[in-house]
């Protein structure tokens, strides 16, 4: 039987491969779509002062507008219900609600938050934050190194436990971090994102750091809220380019680096022996105890999927034979690694409920006569739906989806250059224009919610 058969990609034949009660979302964060970067008492992230540095954002832009969704968030909300959809995860912005990281609270920062939630609420929508998705107060970094200084656990945590205390009996669910792999790699040791520097020693050291102030972060946050607690992961499953002893054993080394270096301590408490040994001097100081605070029980586990890496000996990815389509990113849409991968999870790790709290493409979309025609994204959505739906009828328990993003948005050191939105959004005007995708996907949550 051939899975993407299209007969098996409409709304129709989808809505009936899905559980009943499974839940239909999109995702978005704070820094890439607020905007009110300077407003009502936000303090600057590390984001904001990366946009200013020349050279590091593709168009030279930055995000103190994005999609405004600060002072539009009504009519966002508005544009969720019309899609039907069950719940939507955002971020809190640190800096929005504590702007110098520690210390006072910003009330009109929090009044922000406060509103959001009750506008979904009000329209049926369930709330999933996220309490870092990428934005940390530029005062600790300039202060204390950022995620360099183990001190940042502590003060990660007293913020998570405001915000549970504040608002945890309103949201669905409450992560600590969104991608940590992201903040570490991409942050400290390739330079493609805040704070753009280079050093593989140190981004170890931050994601021993990160995995620390999720630990302490989920302590902290059982104490004072029953909010279902977990974490997102970025899994990019690493393929051998050629089937050389070499190829493979590059892939086992990725792997180990990304979605292991995460997944063990965080699910079995120890470091891939494996990945250890192949950073040696550069592995992270591990302090006695550690590894159990980082070991914390679980009541989710978010993962973002966009696609594998092909592995060569030397390290580099490369393209190989076999590759199909891209995206507008330049990833390889490989839906069937999709379903694969789900099940690896759930046989090796035995996750609790997983939810898919990221998937979605950038395409070259363009408004024509008042509409969207983004058939790439439509076939890139129905082909992953239906692998997720293979996944868990193998045995991966997946109880909802969020469609990454909502809008097109600020797409990190891309600029505005990359659209992955359900909505086509304007910068100059604002204005919001749903695509075909965000029809088709309106259209397969109706037949799913009439089944229910
Ligand atoms: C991962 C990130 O969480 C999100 O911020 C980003 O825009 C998407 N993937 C697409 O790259």
């Amino acid at each position: 039987m051939n899975l993407f058969d299209p007969d098996r990609l409409t709304p129709a034949s989808l809505a009936e491969a899905f559980p009943p009660d499974f839940l239909w979302g999109s995702a978005t964060s704070a820094a890439q779509i607020e905007g009110a970067a300077f407003q009502d008492g936000k303090g600057a992230s590390i984001w904001d002062a990366f946009c200013r540095q020349p050279g590091r954002i593709k168009d030279a832009s930055n995000i103190d507008v994005a999609c405004d969704h600060y002072h539009r968030f009504r009519e966002d909300v508005a544009l969720m219900k019309g899609l039907g959809l069950d719940c939507y995860r955002f971020s809190f912005s640190w800096p929005r609600v504590q702007p110098q990281g520690r210390g006072i609270w910003n009330e009109a920062g929090f009044g922000f938050y406060d509103r959001l939630i009750d506008a979904l609420l009000e329209a049926g929508i369930k709330p999933h934050a996220t309490l870092y998705h990428w934005d940390l107060p530029q005062a600790l970094d300039e202060g204390i190194g950022g995620w360099l200084s183990r001190d940042i656990a502590g003060l990660f945590a007293d913020y998570a436990a405001e915000v549970a205390r504040r608002f945890g009996d309103r949201l669905a669910s409450i992560a600590t971090h969104n991608e940590p792999w992201c903040t570490a790699t991409l942050g400290y040791e390739t330079a493609q994102f805040a704070p753009g520097h280079t050093s593989r020693a140190e981004s170890l050291q931050v994601a021993h750091h990160l995995m620390l102030s999720h630990g302490d972060a989920i302590a902290a946050m059982r104490a004072v809220t029953r909010a279902p607690l977990g974490i997102v992961l970025n899994h990019t499953p690493s393929f051998p380019a050629t089937p050389s002893e070499a190829d493979r054993r590059a892939a086992r080394i990725d792997d180990g680096l990304n979605v292991r270096w995460y997944m063990d301590p965080i699910f079995r408490g120890a470091y891939p022996q494996d990945a250890i040994d192949f950073v040696g001097a550069d592995a992270p100081q591990v302090e006695p105890g550690d590894l159990a605070r980082i070991h914390q029980p679980l009541d989710f586990l978010g993962i973002n999927f966009y696609t594998r890496s092909l592995l060569a000996a030397d390290g580099k990815p490369v393209t190989g034979p076999g590759q199909r389509g891209f995206t507008d990113m330049g990833w390889e849409i490989v839906p069937e690694v999709f379903a694969q991968h789900l099940v690896r999870l759930a046989r090796e790790y035995n996750p609790p409920p997983m939810y898919i709290t990221e998937n979605g493409m950038a395409n070259a979309d363009r408004v024509v006569d008042g509409r969207v025609p983004d058939v790439e994204r439509i076939a890139y959505l129905s082909a992953h739906l239906r692998a997720l739906a293979t996944a868990i009828s193998l045995g991966a328990d997946v109880r909802g989806y969020f469609y990454w993003s909502l809008l097109d948005n600020f797409e990190w050191n891309s600029g505005y250059l990359k659209r992955f939105g359900l909505f086509h959004v304007d910068y100059a005007t604002q204005q919001r224009v749903a695509k075909d995708s965000a029809h088709w996907y309106r259209d397969l949550v109706s037949r799913h919610h009439a089944r229910r």
